[in-house]
């Protein structure tokens, strides 16, 4: 009843989108990393040129981390290109190439999780499980009056039961298309139309009035800020040369190339900002700068933190007598190969 009405819904109203149109599980995959935190007028240009760029799960394993981190470029959250690379290559070194067919495998692959392995499974190979985020959540709190805060183990729990009964276990792939299309296009977080919803005379949330308290959400997560000050160091020898350094373990941008920084929680005063740069690079070159200049303070918000991040620009006329170790003076023109994080990409558009 539930799955014909939405299913129905769903042929009529579906969005069309180039992940829908192939069962290819590499593509799937591809599709559902790629949308993990991604909207879908974003994520439709990087997944075609993903799939013209690696066409097959062997060319994806045969790039290097460099280049499928080059090519996420912008998307940001780049474990997820990571981890995309990693599973790849296990795949079709570990598994001879053969994508992995049933939930818990899928689930094991790196980067995949519940909501992934759900629709992995029923898009590619038809299998009976749930799709569950916000879209999903919000829809079945309204439709039950489900009171439990969202985002928990057990709040997952709970639906995903509910869930299991409304399923349709001969398309579970479409039934679950239909959920994310009807839970972001028609059931929206506030203002939509109820009195003309095709389940206006199931939906408990309706009936009693309360469909904008629902769902609950879980309390908030307080954001953290923290300082980022950037040195933007050049010199040229004799063409221009600028200053990167590769991020490491255990960070969101790992592996990405950014500009030697210092980071803080706290801001360094305005008054002795300068002062304190020049200091600073006076201990990691051996000597001062020909000029300095204060370039942009751009704000880069992620989901639990804040990054203000003051860049200056510091000139010398030749290399400097030393650098740290982990310092590379590259070619300025290099510097578009090189993976970089979307904060420094647009400090550098900005120039
Ligand atoms: N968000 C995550 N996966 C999606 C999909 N397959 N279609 C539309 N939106 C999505």
């Amino acid at each position: 009843m539930f799955a014909d009405k939405i299913i129905n819904w769903y042929s009529e109203f579906g969005r069309q989108l180039p992940w829908r149109d192939t069962d290819n599980p590499y593509y799937i995959w591809l599709s559902e990393i790629i949308l993990q935190q991604t909207r879908i007028e974003q994520g439709r240009s990087y997944y075609e040129h993903f799939v013209k760029q690696y066409p097959t799960v062997q060319d994806l394993a045969n790039a290097t981390e460099e280049q499928v981190l080059k090519s996420w470029q912008g998307l940001g959250y780049y474990s997820r290109a990571r981890n995309l690379h990693a599973a790849a290559r296990h795949i079709v070194y570990d598994l001879q190439g053969r994508f992995p067919d049933t939930y818990e495998s899928i689930l094991a692959l790196k980067g995949v999780g519940r909501y992934t392995a759900a629709a992995i499974a029923s898009f590619a190979f038809g299998l009976p499980y749930p799709v569950i985020d916000g879209n999903v959540y919000r829809l079945i709190a309204r439709l039950y009056q489900v009171y439990t805060p969202i985002g928990t183990n057990k709040a997952y729990r709970e639906f995903e039961q509910r869930l299991m009964h409304l399923i349709d276990k001969e398309r579970p792939g479409q039934f679950n298309q239909a959920l994310m299309d009807f839970g972001s296009m028609y059931c929206k977080p506030t203002g939509c139309d109820c009195t003309n919803c095709i389940f206006s005379q199931d939906c408990l949330a309706y009936r009693n009035g309360v469909v904008d308290m629902l769902p609950v959400r879980p309390s908030a997560v307080k954001v953290k800020e923290r300082y980022f000050y950037y040195f933007d160091i050049r010199w040229s020898s004799p063409n221009p040369i600028i200053v990167v350094q590769q991020r490491g373990q255990g960070d969101i941008w790992q592996g990405l190339y950014e500009l030697p920084l210092c980071e803080t929680d706290r801001p360094v005063e305005s008054s002795e900002l300068m002062d304190w740069m020049r200091e600073t690079v006076r201990n990691w070159m051996g000597e001062e700068p020909q000029r300095m200049e204060l370039g942009p303070c751009l704000t880069h918000q992620l989901t639990h933190r804040t990054i203000k991040a003051q860049f200056v620009q510091v000139f010398f006329n030749d290399r400097p007598i030393k650098m740290p170790k982990k310092m590379q003076p590259i070619e300025w023109s290099e510097m578009k190969y090189l993976p970089i994080s979307r904060l420094i990409d647009r400090y550098l558009s900005e120039l």
